[in-house]
């Protein structure tokens, strides 16, 4: 791993190695078993986006690693008055040890890693959200001690969690079904993959345009804002057009009855999700925003750490 810009770049190997190491940190943590294996490591942290889990997350997890990081948000440093990525890249990669970006484009994330010569890693853009999704992947894992032959099913926006999750699911061996509203779906370069990627692992992708027969027998359903950072001036629009698309408990009445309750947050009650669910008891969503530092802490170790 020299990078993580997307799930689609793991191998599987990599991926379970990842899975195996958050749930070493994760129990080291709970114990109060110190680790300094990124002593002396520092790293950036670019944000063009706001973020309350990833920053936070990915601040506590490189100082409980014994190293240092620095908050630049894209409005304050050169970048946000031109100052080219490239440039930059080539710059930070002479202060640094790693660089983590939320940006709008995937391809400027591409084009930070291959200009500098440090990690860089995905914390966000339009078209995928990694970090989450490997997350994801542990508190599904936790949950059910497994992951091939489960049932994912997420409702609601083709995003960034969407699309990572079609990388993160077929990769895993996990069935994955995806119901947007039409006109909302998931990249389709992206599906093509992901199909490809399910047969080899036996697996199975379904997307379409309805929530209930998406949700049957599932074991973990999973949503997310109706309107992603960056969309806010369509957001009535939005909430017209998903109309339908909302987990509550009549559809979660027709998944498993041990089924969990995911969303990556931040949520909004009452549009894409009730109250009674996400606070209700199959919600797993605060487990699943702490598992953010646990599984980041394993990325940060792997790239900057030389594991
Ligand atoms: N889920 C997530 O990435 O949250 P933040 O936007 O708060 O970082
Ligand atoms: N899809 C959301 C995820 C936030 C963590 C967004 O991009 O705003």
């Amino acid at each position: 791993m020299k990078n993580l810009l997307s799930i689609s770049h793991l191998t599987k190997e990599e991926l379970s190695s990842l899975l195996n190491l958050t749930k070493k940190l994760k129990y080291e943590n709970s114990i109060g078993r110190k680790h300094h294996l990124l002593k002396g490591k520092t790293l950036g942290m670019i944000f063009s986006k706001s973020s309350t889990r990833t920053r936070v997350s990915f601040e506590t997890g490189m100082y409980q690693l014994g190293g240092h990081s620095l908050f630049l948000s894209a409005d304050d440093i050169q970048l946000g008055r031109g100052e080219s990525i490239s440039d930059t890249a080539k710059v930070l990669s002479r202060y640094l040890d790693g660089i983590i970006i939320r940006t709008f484009s995937q391809d400027d994330v591409v084009e930070l890693a291959d200009s500098g010569n440090i990690p860089v890693i995905n914390a966000l853009t339009d078209l995928l959200h990694p970090c989450q999704v490997l997350a994801d992947l542990f508190t599904v894992k936790e949950t059910f001690h497994k992951l091939e032959g489960l049932k994912v099913a997420y409702i609601g926006d083709g995003n960034n969690i969407a699309n990572s999750l079609l990388y993160g699911c077929s990769k895993s061996g996990v069935n994955l079904s995806v119901a947007t509203p039409a006109g909302y779906e998931c990249n389709p370069e992206i599906v093509k993959q992901a199909e490809e990627t399910a047969k080899e692992n036996h697996c199975q992708i379904n997307i379409s345009n309805h929530p209930q027969s998406a949700v049957k027998d599932a074991d973990v359903i999973y949503t997310d804002t109706w309107t992603s950072m960056g969309m806010e001036e369509e957001k009535e629009k939005r909430i017209r057009d998903f109309d339908g698309f909302q987990v509550n408990s009549q559809l979660m009445s027709h998944a498993k009855s041990h089924a969990i309750f995911l969303h990556c947050l931040p949520a909004y009650r009452g549009y894409e999700v009730t109250e009674d669910v996400i606070d209700g008891p199959q919600s797993k969503v605060f487990d699943q925003a702490e598992n953010r530092l646990h599984m980041q802490k394993a990325i940060l170790v792997k790239l900057l750490g030389g594991k």
